[in-house]
């Protein structure tokens, strides 16, 4: 790390996903890390990356995170569980600055909390079928056995703001089945959607079943990250009101929250203003691809 950016501590961190998905991740950073700005990019054009491969979840990944450069971050956050299994390793060396995804934090917290080392995952068919959870359980947990369970049908669900609708718990209820006979004790939400499903999958489950939601548990892996790279903001000064600017040159004046997009720019914002602790007032539209 030079010396340069050991000085950005004010500059945003980049947050990204395949579209709005990721914001539970922006809202756990929020949460958690009050201080720090943040420029999220959602590829509301190109979602799903779900049912994508790996090579062209590692070319949106790229462009994404030149755009998120372009905007002067200090650190990546790679939001997307499928783009953290498919592109986080293969970018990690063209980075200049730090960038985090949501599979290894996720999968540390999960070989921790099983006491029988039995451990579920759902997600998408790109994360299930990648098998980075177990891969990255077993480096903590080597004789851990982890069952993968693809839940497509909950993205569109939880787009549809369907979080607790009759559908949503047969659906689930039919996913869920498959883990009835392994013995699970704990259970990855390894899908950006998923931890808005959170009352659904524990009514299922059962008290039983620990929940991870690996968005938690990113959001506290940040702030360590930026605390070894002396990249945490620690100012103590007033802060803009969140998503506002004054105009000032000042860096840490300029707006707490800055939400860019691919396509459907209001159909984002009214999602993020049903799940973010505060008022986005806009999300601008951008064209990745150029
Ligand atoms: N954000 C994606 C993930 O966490 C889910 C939505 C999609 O398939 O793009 O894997």
């Amino acid at each position: 790390m030079n010396q340069s950016l050991r000085d950005n501590k004010y500059a945003p961190i980049g947050v990204f996903d395949s579209g709005v998905g990721g914001l539970t991740v922006a809202r756990e950073i929020m949460r958690q890390l009050p201080r720090e700005r943040i420029v999220y990019f959602g590829d509301t054009a190109r979602v799903p990356y779900g049912s994508k491969s790996r090579e062209t979840i590692l070319r949106y990944s790229r462009q994404i995170i030149h755009f998120l450069e372009s905007k002067g971050v200090k650190a990546i956050v790679v939001a997307c569980n499928t783009a953290s299994a498919y592109a986080l390793e293969g970018l990690r060396p063209e980075m200049k600055i730090p960038i985090i995804g949501v599979v290894k934090p996720g999968a540390k917290v999960a070989a921790a909390a099983t006491r029988n080392g039995k451990i579920g995952v759902i997600g998408t068919e790109g994360t299930i079928a990648s098998q980075i959870y177990t891969e990255m359980i077993r480096r903590h947990n080597p004789d851990a056995v982890v069952v993968g369970k693809a839940c497509p049908l909950f993205v569109p669900l939880v787009e549809e703001g369907w979080l607790k609708d009759p559908i949503t718990i047969e659906v689930a209820r039919r996913y869920l089945a498959s883990f009835q006979e392994t013995g699970i004790d704990t259970l990855i939400l390894g899908c950006t959607h998923y931890p808005l499903l959170r009352s659904v999958v524990r009514d299922i489950m059962g008290l039983g079943v620990e929940l991870v939601n690996p968005a938690y548990e990113t959001a506290l892996g940040l702030g360590r990250l930026l605390e070894e790279c002396g990249l945490s903001n620690d100012s103590a000064g007033p802060r803009m009101e969140r998503g506002q600017s004054n105009g000032s040159a000042n860096p840490q004046d300029a707006p707490m929250y800055q939400f860019y997009v691919s396509d459907a720019a209001e159909k984002f914002k009214n999602f993020a203003n049903s799940i973010l602790p505060c008022e986005i007032k806009e999300a601008q539209l951008i064209q990745i691809e150029e």
